[in-house]
């Protein structure tokens, strides 16, 4: 895949720290699975869930496809490809988010562990706008992303060059209830990452009206 140059660092950053990243949660407890119960507790099972960013389905991906329909979307094809062997009952591609597009009202909820802050902050509303689109009346979205104001920088990230980009925390609020969502829960929380406190902005929302 090519086009963008953040797209293809993050895609080629993550084709590289594969297993890197895999190990990165070792001895730690990230809240994510904490999170994705809210989720999963309040769906029907056979509901569709669509997981942006899924990296290699563990341990999210996985535990959506235990009980619903999965999809999972990831613009790295080493991570996809790990995906496949780890959940193969989800339906899984490799894709770029920012060019992703699903028939209205296809999923019953969707979620991003820690993948928007790797999209250029000027495409998280049109994303947003996207996701409220794809989902039933009624739809949940869960997702984290970085609470910084960073228009958009590369940095080192397990030892590859990495894009990140990201709003300050009150602007991803106002960005998801623009999009049509009323926000359920959202809060910042701090995870280990390789020892490092890093601290993510967790939003739980619904589709409004
Ligand atoms: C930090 S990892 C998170 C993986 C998994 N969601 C988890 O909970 O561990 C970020 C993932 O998002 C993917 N990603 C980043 N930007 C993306 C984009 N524009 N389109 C699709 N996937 C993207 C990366 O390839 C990577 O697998």
């Amino acid at each position: 895949m090519s086009g963008a140059p953040w797209r293809d660092i993050v895609a080629g950053g993550y084709d590289r720290v594969a297993d890197d990243y895999a190990r990165l949660e070792d001895g730690t407890q990230w809240p994510r699975m904490r999170w994705l119960a809210e989720v999963l507790d309040r769906l029907p099972p056979g509901s569709r869930v669509l997981d942006l960013g899924c990296g290699n389905g563990l341990p999210a991906t996985a535990a959506i496809a235990a009980a619903h329909d999965a999809t999972g979307v990831d613009v790295s094809a080493e991570q996809i490809a790990r995906a496949r062997a780890n959940v193969p009952t989800a339906e899984l591609a490799v894709a770029d988010l920012a060019d992703l597009d699903y028939p209205a009202g296809s999923f019953d909820a969707v979620v991003a562990f820690y993948t928007i802050d790797h999209l250029p902050r000027e495409l998280h509303a049109t994303l947003l706008a996207r996701i409220r689109r794809w989902l039933s009346d009624g739809g949940l979205l869960l997702f984290c992303t970085e609470p910084d104001d960073n228009p958009g920088v590369v940095g080192d990230w397990l030892g590859t060059p990495m894009y990140f980009s990201s709003h300050p925390a009150e602007v991803t609020r106002r960005l998801v209830t623009d999009a049509g969502f009323e926000i359920h829960r959202g809060s910042v929380e701090q995870q280990l990452e390789g020892g490092r406190p890093v601290d993510w902005l967790w939003i739980l929302a619904r589709t409004a009206g």
